[in-house]
């Protein structure tokens, strides 16, 4: 048991996947998972474990934004071995080429700060995507008929952004789409080194304003998971 896991040693499996809210990880152990059984609820933030075509799986929350990931990411890693973390996600959309629905692979994520950059003083540490579960995240979803989008996004602390012109250059570099989790996950694993991925669909979209529904976004999240537990085990 550590602070936020109430699991006992063994019940977290080596391949974990995080969605943001808790409630996604019941609903996808519920539906992936052979045997899953709940293995966390502290604070209501819940971890199933169960077999994916035979592989020991591990759904677990992370919580909204890179200081909650980043608690439970460094207790998975640290305190129960976990060795491959996926997040799953949704993300708004920053180009225009990028459409509601689309998957988004990140292969790196820039910030202003996160949880991690006191730690590396005045370090600008480039978090990225370990390229083995990225180029098999590739192939998952190409193999589902889906060409995802690869490449920069931006992980902000700041859902409610003012910032029109931080927005704006961002859109201008390149990056694919905002979201809230994804520079610290990096960032983490790499401290541990071990291995991490995040896999998004555009929920919403910036420059546009469009916003997918509830019953679209359920069924992307499990196009998500499958992709997700594809490049895993691929
Ligand atoms: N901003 C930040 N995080 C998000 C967004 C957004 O527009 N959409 C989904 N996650």
């Amino acid at each position: 048991m550590t602070i936020h896991i109430g699991a006992e040693p063994g019940d977290i499996a080596p391949t974990v996947l995080m969605p943001g809210d808790p409630k996604r990880a019941e609903w996808a152990a519920q539906r992936f998972l052979d045997n899953a059984r709940q293995v966390n609820a502290v604070r209501g933030m819940s971890g199933y474990t169960g077999t994916w075509q035979g592989h020991p799986v591990t759904i677990h929350g992370s919580g909204m934004g890179m200081a909650s990931l980043s608690i439970y990411a460094n207790e998975l890693i640290r305190d129960f071995g976990a060795t491959t973390l996926i997040r799953i996600g949704s993300c708004g959309a920053m180009q225009h080429d990028v459409k509601l629905r689309d998957v988004i692979l990140a292969m790196t994520a820039s910030s202003i700060s996160t949880p991690s950059s006191n730690m590396l003083r005045e370090l600008n540490f480039a978090p990225c995507a370990d390229w083995g579960l990225l180029r098999a995240a590739v192939h998952a979803a190409e193999a589902k008929g889906s060409t995802p989008h690869v490449g920069g996004i931006y992980s902000s602390d700041t859902f409610y952004d003012e910032r029109a012109d931080l927005t704006e250059a961002l859109t201008r570099h390149g990056a694919l789409a905002v979201e809230m989790e994804t520079a610290e996950l990096y960032t983490v694993a790499a401290r541990y080194g071990v291995r991490a991925l995040a896999v998004l669909t555009v929920s919403d979209h910036l420059i546009t304003g469009a916003a997918l529904d509830s019953g679209v976004r359920e069924s992307s999240f499990g196009e998500m998971v499958e992709i997700a537990l594809g490049a895993a085990f691929g």
